[in-house]
């Protein structure tokens, strides 16, 4: 045994996880525990534009076909498979969408990939600060209100781009936001990364798809039963060019797209069109009742919102009043069940359930949830997350709901930076990016000056925040070597 850990670390170390972990967490397909997964030869399907097998940049055979079938599943205009994520959809949007100079709404939410494709662009970010809910110290819609206000005060920007459903499964009012820039004549792009697979039961929100949203990407790997980086680019309406997004796409995803993701996307989408009655029983059914009856735990708390506002496939199970952080919940879930959540904040845990469970794994995680809870009331701990939540809530409060950086994020990007001890930031241009990390929120994007506020909270929370040096004692930030605009 230790021989082969020797020889190959990585290789041996996945296939011991996979026998005894209960993943609660991406990708969607839960270590090949939907449907026939197993059984599928992903070395067959591993080939390249062979004649006959069609090119994905030049679609027109069978990849086009397929393409046309997931379209059809998804109610799109039209549909692009990607094989490097929806990090490649995000960049390849925003790309179409914008040339150098241009402004655009950024939810201040955003995945990291949105400021990259901003620094390969040029364009001008203004960020809007999505909704913030303090009782739970989580961020969440975009509000339709926000983005009427941001278009009356930059009336050039090109469109927006905003995440819904987040990360914890909570949906904007995309209909309402997309109306709103329609109206003024500009383009909505969402980030539906996690929310793939709205499209399989009515039980989850409806797609921005079918919702008024011009460019919609989603991560298939995240939430349906698909392999890591298989991701989908799908147009809402026409409004864009499809020759245009192709040419983009191109240019930032690989020239050796993979047939095994795009085949299994197809398969994957088929398996599921087929068994939609099967996983209302299995899956859905189950779930919905197993999340009516944790509505009744004791110290722990499940996050639940009105049906179109929210996923109910995501179990976000808060710590906050319970008397321990969510980093002693997620250790007693592993080491006690087996069972890996998908992500450990200090006030609540991410546990993600996908087409691949079933009443005999959330029974497991059920138990397990209810067991803890009966123990909490014997345990004292201090109240780290009750802590965290009202700091968080204090941060929050001074962010601004509409701002534009003084420098764009490639102006940072290729400029000349250097470390500089806090006091010295006051009106400075930050060089990098610091957040309250987890869950990851922006205080300061790159580009954007730091005030005064900016260094108290600096000052206050240094062992929390990405992007500074922190060594106890002093604080140090990264500035640009140039002087404000
Ligand atoms: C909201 C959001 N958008 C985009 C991405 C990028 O997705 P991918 O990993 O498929 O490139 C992520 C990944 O975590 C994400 O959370």
């Amino acid at each position: 045994m230790n021989t082969r850990h020797n020889q190959m670390p990585l290789y041996t170390a996945l296939m011991e996880y996979s026998q005894h972990k209960k993943p609660f967490h991406m990708p969607g397909h839960k270590l090949g525990r939907f449907g026939d997964m197993k059984q599928i030869d992903y070395t067959a399907l591993d080939v390249t534009e062979a004649n006959g097998l069609d090119n994905l940049y030049e679609a027109e055979g069978i990849i086009e076909a397929a393409m046309d079938k997931m379209r059809k599943f998804y109610g799109a205009y039209k549909t692009i498979f990607l094989t490097n994520g929806s990090t490649a959809g995000i960049l390849t949007s925003l790309m179409t969408m914008c040339k150098p100079g241009d402004e655009v709404l950024i939810a201040r939410n955003c995945h990291h990939s949105v400021w990259h494709a901003l620094i390969l662009i040029g364009a001008v970010p203004i960020y809007i600060q999505p909704e913030y809910n303090s009782d739970l110290g989580l961020m969440t819609k975009v509000r339709k209100d926000t983005i009427q206000e941001a278009l009356l005060q930059y009336p050039n920007v090109k469109g927006a781009i905003i995440v819904s459903p987040t990360y914890e499964g909570v949906v904007s009012d995309v209909k309402g936001i997309a109306e709103v820039l329609h109206q003024a004549g500009k383009a909505l792009i969402v980030d539906e990364a996690h929310g793939a697979h709205f499209a399989v039961n009515s039980y989850f929100p409806t797609s921005s798809l079918k919702l008024g949203a011009d460019l919609v990407i989603q991560s298939m790997h995240k939430t349906m039963p698909t392999l890591t980086q298989s991701a989908l680019l799908h147009q809402g309406t026409a409004l864009f060019s499809y020759g245009q997004l192709i040419q983009t796409l191109r240019m930032v995803q690989t020239s050796s797209p993979s047939y095994t993701l795009m085949a299994t996307m197809d398969y994957a989408r088929h398996y599921v069109e087929e068994h939609k009655s099967e996983i209302e029983i299995d899956y859905i059914k189950p779930l919905i009742a197993m999340r009516e009856r944790l509505q009744n735990l004791n110290k722990l708390h499940l996050l639940n919102l009105a049906h179109e506002a929210y996923d109910i496939s995501k179990i976000i199970i808060f710590t906050t009043h319970s008397g321990i952080d969510s980093y002693l919940l997620g250790q007693y879930l592993e080491e006690r069940y087996q069972i890996v959540a998908e992500a450990t904040l200090p006030h609540y845990v991410i546990l993600m359930t996908t087409v691949a469970d079933n009443t005999a794994t959330l029974t497991e995680l059920e138990r397990a949830l209810i067991e803890i809870d009966k123990e909490l009331s014997l345990i004292q701990e201090p109240q780290v997350a009750d802590l965290y939540c009202s700091q968080l809530n204090q941060i929050i409060d001074e962010l601004p709901t509409i701002q534009k950086g003084v420098y764009t994020p490639r102006e940072v990007h290729y400029g000349m930076s250097s470390w500089q001890t806090l006091k010295y930031c006051l009106g400075k241009v930050a060089a990098q990016t610091i957040m309250f990390y987890p869950p990851g929120i922006p205080i300061l994007y790159m580009g954007e000056a730091f005030q005064e506020r900016h260094l108290m909270i600096i000052e206050q929370y240094a062992n929390r925040l990405k992007g500074i040096q922190y060594s106890g004692t002093e604080i140090h930030c990264k500035v640009l070597d140039i002087p404000l605009k």
